[in-house]
């Protein structure tokens, strides 16, 4: 069983209300509870967090290096485009994670096309909408059996 850690950025709490034609429907519940289940069908646990604070990440990431997590996925949402502060904890954990974004960002604004988070990812997942957790988790799941 392994420890699995989702983070949700800044506004992603208002998934299905905000921009749906960027963003889709779902809900970030819906999003949540499926990769719950297939978390659980898989026998690893599960836990995450949204939160539209730059230092709430920090602390979560500096609790991840002590709490046995083993593999993250993250959207930052715009901090993305923005946090060294958010770049350094998540190098100091050490820790392998995914990126993921519901929108293609290299469709969208130049201001977006640039990650702080890309190059130190495992890999990353954009423009697939809510279908990219359970991507990203199917890759976590292979990586974690290795
Ligand atoms: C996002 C893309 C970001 O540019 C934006 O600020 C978001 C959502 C995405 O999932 O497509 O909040 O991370």
């Amino acid at each position: 069983m392994a420890k699995i850690l989702i983070l949700h950025g800044p506004n992603l709490n208002l998934l299905g209300d905000r921009e749906p034609h960027i963003y889709g429907s779902d809900t970030l519940d819906d999003i949540n509870q499926r990769c719950q289940v297939q978390c659980a069908n898989s026998g690893h646990e599960l836990t995450s967090l949204q939160s539209n604070a730059e230092a709430d990440f920090i602390d979560r990431l500096h609790n991840a290096r002590r709490d046995g997590t083993d593999f993250m996925l993250v959207n930052f949402g715009a901090f993305t485009h923005t946090s060294i502060a958010i770049r350094d904890a998540i190098l100091a954990t050490e820790i392998p994670f995914i990126e993921v974004h519901l929108s293609n960002l290299y469709s969208r604004e130049e201001y977006r096309q640039h990650s702080f988070f890309t190059d130190i990812a495992i890999g990353c997942i954009v423009g697939l909408g809510a279908q990219g957790y359970e991507l990203a988790l199917q890759a976590a799941f292979k990586r974690l059996e290795n």
